[in-house]
């Protein structure tokens, strides 16, 4: 949990695959954006009544099933609005309730918490990040000491490599990661933390990340995943 701009990050870990669900509070209006409803869709409503919170957004990082198998239920209880990328929703193609459909760079106002729509390929084609204030979260696109997978459909190693550059290098380095699992020693971490000990950012070429990535990083590393110093990525081959 972080409050340093008039917000707050609530989080929830919920479900068998230990996804974590946000809850985005605006102080000064009230309003509460959830980030990817899924599996207990009444622990999130608890949370937001305990809090005094009326939640007007849902905001989508990827459409995968674990991320958004509570979508519709909480439409049923609140008259939320929702939010994703295009590419994402072309993706999908899922019959959406009300969507509103985003480009990377897009700004949308919780109030008066101003979040930033990052367009972040490479786990599907669609996938978002999402900046506020000194927090971002992250989805299946960058984990604590890990990314999300590039094998399945949509997913493609070379968009992430250009992502995770991305992410890595034009960010500030205080930024906090909130991942989309708890994948990791850490629900936490810095950018700073990440550039010294995630190994999917220490890859200079990217043919070297494709291949970590799609052909020797599941078969040798375990969760909950910790640090790895530059220089030893493929030690434990
Ligand atoms: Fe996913």
């Amino acid at each position: 949990m972080s409050a340093p701009t008039g917000f707050t990050i609530h989080t929830l870990e919920l479900g068998p695959m230990e996804n974590f669900v946000y809850l985005i509070q605006d102080h000064a209006s009230g309003r509460g954006a959830v980030v990817d409803p899924a599996w207990e869709v009444g622990a999130v409503l608890d949370l937001a009544h305990a809090q005094g919170i009326t939640i007007t957004d849902i905001l989508l990082t990827h459409s995968h099933h674990d991320h958004v198998n509570g979508v519709s239920e909480l439409l049923d209880h609140c008259d939320a609005e929702l939010h994703l990328l295009k590419a994402e929703a072309t993706f999908w193609g899922a019959e959406l309730t009300r969507p509103t459909l985003h480009h990377g760079g897009d700004v949308l106002d919780l109030g008066s918490t101003p979040i930033t729509l990052l367009h972040t390929p490479g786990h599907t084609p669609g996938s978002a990040c999402y900046s506020l204030g000194n927090d971002l979260i992250t989805g299946d696109t960058l984990f604590i000491y890990g990314c999300g997978r590039c094998d399945l459909r949509g997913g493609d190693p070379e968009q992430m490599f250009h992502t995770l550059k991305h992410l890595a290098h034009d960010l500030p380095a205080g930024k906090i990661i909130h991942p989309g699992h708890n994948y990791s020693v850490d629900t936490v971490s810095t950018l700073a933390e990440q550039r010294a000990g995630n190994p999917f950012l220490h890859f200079h070429k990217l043919d070297d990340f494709v291949f970590y990535r799609m052909h020797y990083h599941d078969q040798h590393r375990d969760s909950p995943y910790g640090p790895v110093l530059p220089g030893h990525v493929m030690d434990d081959a």
